[in-house]
């Protein structure tokens, strides 16, 4: 079964294929409106699932779009809205939903939910967001990179701020991609230890500086992220933006990094907090590309998914 469930759970040659795919089917469409369907129908016929216990604008509206450019159709449920939260068991509802559906995305808090999904569902889940992971993120982060700078391999990427899902999804990217990762966060935030010991003995060189000047230093890409993630509660939100604050993402910092350094977020972006308008709004800033390729590289996830 072609699940995809993180980045290091898949074959680099299946990354890389994915990334190619994406490219070739979003030059395929330049300048077509959005609802055209794509020349070639490879989800025709497919029930597509998309699960949100989270909130979403970019993963919701990119998969659906994406599932019907291929030919196929969805079917977007809340996680409120269905029994999975009212004790039936994820494995008996992803039995259930394998005679119903082809393809499965959810958005979740625990792993463990979309871990037993994949494990007891009999068509191929995707991870739309969990509180550890975002893969899908990342590969259309990877892919943003390489449209504007060629090949991301042993390039440096800095992460600022929260060592979060995000965060730990460019950890296993650093490790099938070959890049190296600096880490500037406080040390109460720093990414986990098992993520960043995989990109390490995968030979990507992963540091952690707490000086976020010297951090950045030499950086090809630099990254940020919300301070307050979905699944944080909002009783910390005062005490992480104190430890967070110093390491903003703003033109003085983004001035140490290399000239031609690209800046991204995955969005939503909380302007003048992890990061200010200038830079977001600036010629390095390419969150709106990132967001973009979330649909193309979504797409060539989901053939990859279904083996078409
Ligand atoms: N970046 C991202 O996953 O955005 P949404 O939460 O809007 O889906
Ligand atoms: N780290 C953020 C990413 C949102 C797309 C969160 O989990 O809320």
């Amino acid at each position: 079964m072609n699940h995809f469930l993180d980045i290091h759970k898949t074959e680099p040659a299946d990354l890389r294929r994915i990334i190619d795919q994406a490219g070739a089917m979003k030059n395929a469409r330049i300048g077509l409106p959005k609802a055209t369907l794509d020349a070639e129908q490879p989800l025709a016929g497919h029930m597509v699932a998309l699960i949100f216990e989270k909130p979403s604008t970019r993963t919701r509206v990119s998969f659906d779009v994406g599932v019907r450019q291929m030919g196929g159709e969805t079917m977007v449920l809340s996680g409120a809205d269905m029994q999975l939260g009212h004790g039936e068991t994820i494995a008996d509802t992803a039995r259930v939903l394998s005679r119903y559906v082809d393809l499965i995305m959810i958005r979740t808090f625990d792993e463990t939910v979309l871990l037993e999904m994949a494990e007891y569902a009999d068509v191929p889940v995707i991870n739309g967001l969990t509180d550890r992971t975002h893969p899908c993120q990342i590969m259309a982060d990877v892919m943003t990179f390489e449209e504007h700078r060629g090949p991301i391999k042993g390039k440096k990427v800095v992460w600022c701020g929260d060592g979060n899902n995000v965060c730990a999804s460019f950890l296993h990217a650093a490790a099938q991609f070959q890049f190296d990762l600096t880490f500037t966060g406080p040390r109460q935030l720093d990414p986990e230890d098992e993520f960043m010991g995989l990109a390490r003995k995968a030979g990507s060189r992963i540091n952690i500086e707490r000086d976020p000047d010297k951090a950045v230093e030499g950086a090809d890409l630099v990254i940020a992220d919300t301070w307050v993630s979905m699944h944080d509660s909002q009783s910390t939100k005062e005490r992480r933006h104190n430890m967070l604050r110093p390491y903003q993402v703003n033109e003085a910092l983004m001035r140490q990094a290399k000239p031609d350094a690209l800046f991204m977020h995955c969005l939503p972006a909380h302007r003048e907090e992890e990061v200010t308008s200038a830079v977001m709004d600036g010629p390095q800033s390419v969150i709106f590309d990132e967001a973009e390729n979330r649909l193309h590289a979504q797409k060539a996830i989901m053939r990859h998914c279904l083996g078409r």
